[in-house]
């Protein structure tokens, strides 16, 4: 690749410094050696729209899109794939021939990740317990649907955005109040934690787990830190446990394998780089 025409990507949100995404990207950009850059962008909601339209005209290929603007996004793009649209929500935008395309690579993420550190989990084998019913919640329940869970257990603090989910997803997906959440883990064969609780200087989730079987697998979306008090009680019961950090990982690929033409590697060396940066 001449040097004009070097390839940038980067991640638009607000506030975007404390984004792994730059030292995931920048070090599969450096161990490929790909001439191109991979940029922290904050933008405000008010610029936003200004912003993806210029974006194309400075050489970017393109962007990934964090909180607060993977909603808005959509309605500026030209194409949508059918998982963005059913996440209400795009994470990866493709900047191509004058055309802006939006996918949402978060449930795939999270679900490579799920195949990837507990290899022996089936998707029919059970239910799965979800706690959480925020955008990353979205997500997940569309992939674990998607991968053919037989029933989704999901509980919310807040009961209403649990119901929203059931409405728009259909009936695989039943309700638990958030105070008896416990009672949805009896045979549930995966537990997924889409909360922000057990986050460094946050709440831990303190979900009694008794009635957790040790041959059911426990996954956390929080990853700092890598192990949560979830992930810790869950391992002490003899459950195999799947840290969050995987799922940063993989839903960062195909993008990049689309704006930089190759599918970057996935190793050990790719967790120190993001845990370090
Ligand atoms: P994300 O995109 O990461 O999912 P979000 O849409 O803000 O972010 O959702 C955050 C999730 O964490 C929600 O399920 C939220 O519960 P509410 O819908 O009741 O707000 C949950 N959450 C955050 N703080 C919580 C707390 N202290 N107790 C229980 N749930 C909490």
């Amino acid at each position: 690749m001449s040097d004009d025409n070097i390839p940038l990507a980067g991640v638009i949100g607000t506030p975007i410094a404390h984004s792994r995404s730059p030292a995931l990207h920048g070090q599969w950009l450096r161990r490929l050696g790909i001439a191109g850059h991979y940029i922290p962008m904050d933008v405000s909601q008010q610029n936003l729209e200004t912003v993806v339209r210029a974006l194309p005209k400075m050489g970017f290929v393109g962007i990934n899109v964090t909180i607060p603007h993977k909603e808005k996004v959509l309605s500026l793009a030209d194409s949508v794939t059918d998982r963005a649209a059913l996440i209400g929500a795009a994470n990866t935008l493709v900047f191509r021939d004058s055309r802006i395309y939006a996918d949402n690579t978060d449930g795939y993420g999270f679900i490579e990740n799920l195949r990837q550190g507990a290899p022996a989990w089936q998707a029919r084998s059970g239910p799965a317990a979800v706690f959480g019913a925020g955008g990353a919640s979205r997500a997940v329940i569309a992939s674990l649907l998607d991968a053919g869970v037989p029933e989704i257990r999901l509980s919310n603090r807040t009961k209403a955005r649990a119901e929203a989910l059931r409405t728009e997803f259909g009936t695989r997906i039943t309700i638990f109040d958030w105070v008896q959440a416990a009672n949805m883990l009896d045979g549930a064969t995966l537990v997924v934690n889409t909360t922000s609780l057990g986050m460094q200087g946050k709440a831990e989730l303190r979900v009694p787990l008794d009635g957790l079987s040790p041959d059911s697998v426990v996954t956390d979306l929080v990853y700092t830190p890598l192990e949560t008090g979830l992930l810790r009680r869950a391992g002490e019961i003899g459950c195999v446990t799947v840290d969050g950090l995987g799922m940063l990982i993989h839903q960062a690929a195909p993008g990049f394998e689309r704006w930089f033409g190759e599918r970057p590697p996935i190793d050990d060396d790719t967790r120190r780089a993001v845990l370090s940066g």
